[in-house]
C-alpha cells in the first residue's frame, strides 16, 4: 500500500477498495503513515466524498482498529442509542434506565461535551462520586447484574477514530458526512451491540444545520449499521430550541431525575423524544412488538417508578451517592443569578423564539462546557429556563437562572448578555413545529 497512490486516487475521484482503506487505516493507527499524508487523504475525501461501499469499508477498518467487545456471553439483546448532539440533550440519562427497566440490556458508551453541545459523561460525573471509567470486566459484570452501564470510551475502542478525529479537528476536515458517519459508527459497532437507535438532530443548535444534510447523515449512519449486520433505526428530531428547561451538567441531571420521577411538568419535549427513542430500542431488542408498544411500556416504567429505581441502581453500582438524587434541585454550593425579561409593561406577550446555539454558548461561557478537550468543566454551571417559546411573559419576569460554582463569577455578566440575545418576544403566540420530524428505517423515510 502506497499512501501517495491512494491519495491520488481519491483526489481524482476514483473509488478505493476495502483492502486499500483497511491498509491505510491500519498503517495510520500504527503511526506508519504520517499525519501530513492522512491530512491530504482526508481533504480529498471531504472534496470528492466516499460511496456507500467505501464508507462501510472505512468504518469497518476503524471499528477493527482496536477491541471489538464481545457481549455474546451475556443474555438478552444489547441495544444502545447515539445522539448527534444538541443543547439540553439529556435524553440518555432518562432513556438508558427506562429501556433497561423494561427488560433490554443497555451497554451505553458516551462522550464528553465539546463546544456548545453537552456530553453524557460530564453530566453523569456531576453526580458526587459517580465513576465512568470502568474496566471492560467491570462493565460486563455490571451489565450482567443490572442490565445497564454508562461509561466513557476506553483507549482500546476504535483508536483509529481518536487519531483521525484529532487530525480532522485541525485540518478543516470534520464537515464530511461519510467521515462523520464512519467516526460515529466505528465507536458504536465496537461496543458489541445487537441493535442501535440514532437520534439525528437537525437545526441551529445541532451539528447538522439543514434538513437535507441531517437526512443524508441519518441515511448514511443507518446504511453502515445495516451493512455491518446491526439493525439500526434513526429518528430525525428538531434542535432549534434547547431540549427541556436546563443546559449544563448538574442542572440537566436534576431535570432528568425529575422526569424519571414522573414530575414532567414543562418537560413534554424531553419526554416525547425519550419515549419515542425508548419505543424504538425496545422494539429492536425484541422486548416490544412495535415501537408504539415499546413507547407504552416505557411510559409505564416511568409512571411505576421502575425506571427511576434502575437509575439509582446504576448510580450506586458506579460509586455515586443515590441520596444526592432524592430531591434534586439547585445545589446549595451553586451561585445563582436571575435573568429577567426586558421592556415595559406595554411589551407583555409571548416568548417567540429561543436560539439553542446561543443558549449552548451561554452555558459554555458559564463554564459548563469545554472549548478544548483538555479544559475542565464546572459541574454546577448551567442555565435553568423559566420561559420557553410559546409561553406568556411580562417585563421583569424571570426568564432563566444562571448557575455557577462561585458567586464572584465574573462570567455571569457575559452570560446574561448572551442569554438575553438568545430570546426574542412577540405579541402573538408563535407556531411551534413538531419535534419529531421523521423516522428512517429499512431504507425508507416514514413521516412521524
Ligand atoms: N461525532 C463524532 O463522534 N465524530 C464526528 O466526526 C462528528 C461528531
Amino acid at each position: 500500500m502506497d499512501p501517495t497512490d491512494l491519495i491520488a486516487q481519491k483526489r481524482d475521484g476514483r473509488p478505493l477498495d476495502a483492502g486499500a482503506l483497511r491498509a491505510l487505516v491500519d498503517a495510520y493507527t500504527r503511526n506508519d503513515v504520517p499525519d501530513y499524508q492522512m491530512s491530504a487523504f482526508l481533504m480529498a475525501t471531504v472534496l470528492n466524498g466516499l460511496n456507500e461501499d467505501e464508507t462501510a469499508a472505512l468504518t469497518d477498518a476503524m471499528t477493527r482498529s482496536g477491541d471489538v467487545l464481545d457481549l455474546s456471553d451475556l443474555p438478552g439483546a444489547h441495544v444502545d442509542k447515539h445522539s448527534t448532539g444538541g443543547v439540553g440533550d439529556k435524553v440518555s440519562l432518562l432513556l438508558a434506565p427506562i429501556v433497561a427497566s423494561c427488560g433490554a440490556t443497555v451497554p451505553m458508551i458516551s462522550g464528553r461535551g465539546l463546544g456548545h453541545t453537552g456530553g453524557t459523561l460530564d453530566k453523569l460525573e456531576s453526580i458526587p462520586g459517580l465513576r465512568t471509567d470502568l474496566s471492560v470486566e467491570q462493565y460486563k459484570r455490571q451489565l450482567a447484574e443490572i442490565g445497564l452501564v454508562m461509561i466513557g470510551q476506553t483507549d482500546e475502542i476504535a483508536p483509529a477514530d481518536r487519531k483521525l478525529y484529532a487530525l480532522r479537528d485541525v485540518t478543516a476536515t470534520v464537515e464530511s458526512i461519510p467521515l462523520i458517519a464512519s467516526s460515529i459508527m466505528s465507536k458504536k459497532l465496537a461496543e458489541g451491540i445487537d441493535a442501535l437507535v440514532l437520534d439525528v438532530k437537525c437545526g441551529r443548535g445541532a451539528f447538522m444545520k439543514t434538513e437535507p444534510r441531517a437526512r443524508r447523515l441519518a441515511e448514511t449512519l443507518v446504511s453502515i449499521g445495516e451493512r455491518a449486520g446491526t439493525p439500526t433505526v434513526a429518528l430525525l428530531t428538531r434542535m432549534d430550541v434547547p431540549l427541556g428547561r436546563t443546559a449544563g451538567n448538574w442542572p440537566e441531571v436534576a431535570e432528568s431525575v425529575r422526569g424519571l420521577q414522573d414530575d414532567t411538568e414543562g418537560l413534554d419535549d424531553v419526554m416525547d423524544v425519550t419515549l419515542a427513542l425508548a419505543g424504538e430500542m425496545l422494539a429492536l431488542a425484541g422486548a416490544a412488538d412495535t415501537p408504539e408498544d415499546g413507547r407504552r411500556q416505557a411510559a409505564d416504567a416511568v409512571r411505576s417508578g421502575a425506571a427511576f429505581e434502575k437509575f439509582l441502581e446504576m448510580v450506586e453500582a458506579q460509586g455515586g451517592a443515590p441520596s444526592t438524587l432524592e430531591t434534586p434541585g439547585a445545589r446549595e454550593d451553586a451561585a445563582v443569578r436571575t435573568v429577567r425579561a426586558p421592556g415595559t409593561t406595554a411589551d407583555a406577550g409571548f416568548v417567540a423564539d429561543l436560539d439553542a446555539l446561543a443558549v449552548g454558548r451561554t452555558a459554555l461561557a458559564l463554564g459548563a462546557g469545554r472549548r478544548e478537550m483538555a479544559d475542565d468543566v464546572d459541574p454546577l454551571a448551567g442555565i435553568v429556563l423559566h420561559k420557553k417559546p410559546g409561553e406568556r411573559v411580562a417585563p421583569g419576569q424571570p426568564l432563566a437562572d444562571l448557575h455557577a460554582q462561585s458567586s464572584g463569577n465574573s462570567r455571569f455578566d457575559e452570560a446574561e448578555r448572551r442569554l438575553l440575545d438568545a430570546f426574542s418576544f412577540a405579541g402573538e403566540e408563535p407556531a411551534r413545529p413538531p419535534l419529531l420530524m421523521d423516522r428512517y428505517a429499512d431504507g425508507a423515510w416514514q413521516a412521524e
